[in-house]
């Protein structure tokens, strides 16, 4: 036999795939709440900065830009009325680089070449700025020509090295690493506890299912709430049950069928022995003896027959199917019966109309016929009668039979399509009955996709309904079918 793998390790195994995938995706959501704000404010702070430097170069600009000559006496006499607080350094040099004006409180350059490369790209006509961070200050350039009269005449730089901007960010950065820290670690246990709670009750289910096949079917889950889990656990029981049932109509089945067949046997075994140790038998007694052994036989075959009818409805075993006149197997039915009818002094009456074809195995559907109208002669009353009809209506075939005998109670109608019910045993027993018929026809027009009922008529007799689908057309479909 193949060997399952434990409980433990497939729940196990799925509780780290769990956890794994849970684990990745906090770990992404970490990396991602800890660089993207941060990134997004230090791109905020370098556009304001570089906009704001901008501003102010440009004002510085426009104001050394008078028709006067830039010289170290005008240039300082002009930036001295411009609020220059907020910068670090500021730079003002004549159109050769030479610088007028140095904000510098150590060694100011003034009279020296300004040696940068934004003061060179500045006198050439260009704006350059440019902001960086290295995690401690933002550092902000600015260089703008200044223009007199169409040509350049100087340069202005400007440089802000800003600590407090920066610390504001790192904090930021401090607080979200603390955030995602607390809520990975919160989110982690939530996972565990979870997961945990996840895999125990696949346990339960699967230990579950272990102890049912094993062939407990009394076994059940506990099912508490109305999640999935739940909706599994409750299918799982009703399944459970509805094995149970079936294994306990197998069971009992088996059992019905073997005393079924044992009983006859015995019969003949009895009659055979008596024959055997009886010395001086006359040949009268003898013919009887072995009569009866006939007749028991018959009943042997007739039960190990409707027993193989019954298997082979239930293994669905290849049925050949075909287009069925059921007309015609109601006409071959009744030849059949008549011998019978006559017997028990019962009229059959019938109208059968033309064209109720059906799709389906011509020998089940003689056995559904058959066993109706034998029933309805058997159970009948001498001078009683049987009304078959069969007609088709819409998309259906609808076969009545109908009878004036005996009846079955109220309390015994919703069994009687069970396998080896008798209403009463003795009587049916009498007219060679095994309580099979019923069932062999019940779940042969199931098979057909077909249905059957029983009520009881005004007279007292019994009537049953047999419904299929109609095949009005010869069908292409053929061969064989379950
Ligand atoms: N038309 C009927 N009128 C009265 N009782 C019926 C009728 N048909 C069936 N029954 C009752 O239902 C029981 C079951 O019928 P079913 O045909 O399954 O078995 P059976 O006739 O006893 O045996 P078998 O058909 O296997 O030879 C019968 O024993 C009988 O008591
Ligand atoms: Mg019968």
């Amino acid at each position: 036999m193949k060997r399952l793998p434990e409980i433990k390790t497939m729940t196990n195994s799925v509780q780290l795939k769990f956890a794994a995938t849970f684990l990745v995706l906090i770990a992404v959501l970490a990396v991602f709440m800890n660089t993207y704000p941060t990134i997004a404010a230090r791109d905020l702070v370098f556009s304001s900065k570089k906009a704001s430097l901008q501003n102010q170069a440009g004002v510085m600009a426009s104001a050394l830009s008078a028709p006067e000559e830039l010289t170290s006496d005008t240039v300082p006499a002009v930036m001295d009325q411009l609020d220059l607080r907020s910068l670090t350094r500021v730079i003002v040099t004549d159109e050769d680089a030479r610088i007028l004006y140095d904000n510098a409180q150590y060694d100011p350059g003034i009279g020296r070449y300004a040696m940068f490369s934004e003061i060179a790209r500045a006198l050439s006509g260009e704006i350059v700025c440019y902001s960086d961070y290295d995690g401690r200050a933002f550092m902000t350039r600015e260089a703008m020509p200044i223009r007199s009269g169409g040509t350049t005449v100087g340069a202005v730089y400007l440089y802000e090295y800003d600590e407090t901007q920066a610390q504001l960010i790192s904090s930021i950065q401090n607080r979200l690493r603390s955030v995602s820290l607390i809520v990975s670690a919160a989110a982690i246990i939530l996972m565990f506890i979870f997961s945990r709670a996840l895999t125990k009750r696949i346990t339960e289910l699967a230990k579950a299912t272990r102890i049912v096949s094993e062939g407990d079917y009394d076994h059940r889950i506990p099912v508490a709430g109305h999640d999935e889990l739940s909706e599994l656990g409750t299918e799982f029981n009703s399944l459970t049950a509805r094995l149970k049932e079936t294994e306990e109509l197998r069971r009992r089945f088996v059992s019905d069928a073997s005393h079924e067949l044992k009983t006859p046997l015995a019969s003949i075994r009895l009659l055979s022995d008596s024959i055997v140790n009886s010395e001086d038998m006359d040949a009268e007694t003898m013919r009887d003896f072995v009569n009866d052994i006939e007749s028991e036989a018959e009943r042997l075959q007739r039960t190990t027959e409707k027993l193989l009818s019954l298997s082979r409805i239930d293994s669905g075993a290849s049925l050949t199917r075909e287009r069925v006149d059921l007309r015609k197997v109601a006409e071959k039915t009744l030849r059949l019966l008549h011998p019978l009818a006559k017997e028990n002094r019962v009229t059959i009456a019938t109208e059968l109309q033309k064209d109720c074809f059906v799709w389906g195995n011509e020998d089940l559907l003689y056995r559904v016929i058959f066993n109706l109208a034998e029933n309805a002669v058997k159970y009948n009353m001498p001078g009683g009668t049987v009304d078959i009809l069969l007609k088709s209506e819409e998309d259906e075939v609808i076969l009545t039979v109908e009878d004036t005998g005996i009846g079955i109670p109220d309390e015994d109608l919703p069994h009687i399509f069970t396998r080896f019910y008798r209403v009463d045993k003795a009587r049916s027993t009498d007219a060679g009955g095994s309580g099979l018929g019923l069932s062999i026809a019940h779940d042969a027009v199931k098979l057909h996709g077909g249905d059957i009922a029983v009520e009881k008529c005004a007279e007292g007799g019994t009537r049953f309904v047999v419904r299929l689908p109609a095949c009005p057309e010869a069908s292409e479909e053929g061969g064989t079918e379950a």
